[in-house]
């Protein structure tokens, strides 16, 4: 087991007070939760139907860094407007690249942090999650839905294609013959056809939607946060690694969580009939 001092153990830094949202200029950062363990990430471009610039998603990655590096913070939840999650990419920003642009500065790449960060992370989303904002959806952990989201991969209508994410975790979440009709037709589905097929494992009202995902952060920040963070890997690893391959990984994740405290504090509150209180370690 490590322990603080520990050569092993990554020097952590110490716990941060609550971010000031001054610091970003396309999104609202804060936390959330009785505990204030639910890191709090709201998209924040009303005008553009937050519309996911470049500059928006580089703040994201640099919200959910201080989010990992916050050990009180045991969940995240990422949420837009009542009217729209995200309602695309920027296209103005992109109207005019080139491909040698696009290829050489590996376009859309940084985007990708919503899915490594090892806490987990829930999507709550009212209103349009089109094309880039179904992607980021689609990065997080969990999505929740108030019930007038719609969920699209538009960009065949512009004459390109999902680029980050979308063909894979699309087909992934609901299957070749959905994901196919929504990527080639950019038709939108509705909430209630996104919980059908697997998109969404919630759906809410549209004002209880945020409240409702912060809970679940709270649900799961309540948990040891070592050994959520193996549970999430080992799910991740279902995307990635053949069956048995996959059984393999979750049984030494699985054998790992005995060298933990919180392991044994969890199953000794068990047989003791009391709530478990985690350490995290
Ligand atoms: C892109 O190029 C077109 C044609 O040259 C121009 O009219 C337009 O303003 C440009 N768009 C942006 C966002 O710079
Ligand atoms: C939980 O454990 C910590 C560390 O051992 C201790 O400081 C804290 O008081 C405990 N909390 C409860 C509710 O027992």
């Amino acid at each position: 087991v490590l322990r603080d001092g520990d050569p092993l153990e990554e020097p952590r830094d110490p716990p941060r007070p609550p971010l000031a949202s001054g610091r970003y200029e396309h999104i609202l950062v804060e936390k959330r939760g009785e505990q204030n363990n639910v890191g709090f990430i709201q998209l924040n471009r009303p005008k553009a139907l937050n519309a996911l610039c470049d500059g928006l998603m580089r703040e994201v990655g640099q919200a959910l860094d201080s989010f990992e590096a916050d050990n009180n913070v045991g969940a995240i939840v990422i949420t837009g407007s009542d009217r729209a999650f995200a309602a695309g990419a920027d296209i103005k920003e992109m109207q005019n690249r080139t491909f040698q642009e696009c290829y050489g500065g590996n376009f859309l790449a940084h985007w990708n942090r919503v899915s490594t960060v090892k806490k987990p992370v829930i999507a709550a989303v009212n209103g349009f999650a089109l094309g880039g904002g179904c992607e980021l959806a689609m990065m997080c952990d969990i999505i929740y839905a108030g019930e007038k989201a719609q969920f699209g991969q538009p960009e065949i209508l512009l004459g390109t294609i999902p680029g980050a994410g979308g063909t894979q975790r699309l087909t992934r979440a609901v299957g070749k013959s959905l994901a196919m009709e929504m990527v080639l037709t950019g038709d939108r589905v509705s909430a209630q056809e996104a919980k059908q097929s697997g998109l969404v494992s919630k759906i809410f009202p549209v004002d209880q939607l945020v409240s409702e995902a912060v809970k679940c952060g709270e649900k799961i920040a309540s948990n040891s946060k070592l050994v959520s963070a193996m549970a999430k890997e080992a799910v991740n690893a279902a995307f990635e690694l053949t069956l048995a391959e996959g059984n393999r990984l979750e049984k030494r994740l699985f054998h790992s969580t005995f060298a933990t405290e919180d392991r044994k504090e969890g199953m000794t509150a068990f047989v003791e009939k009391r709530k478990a209180n985690f350490t995290d370690s």
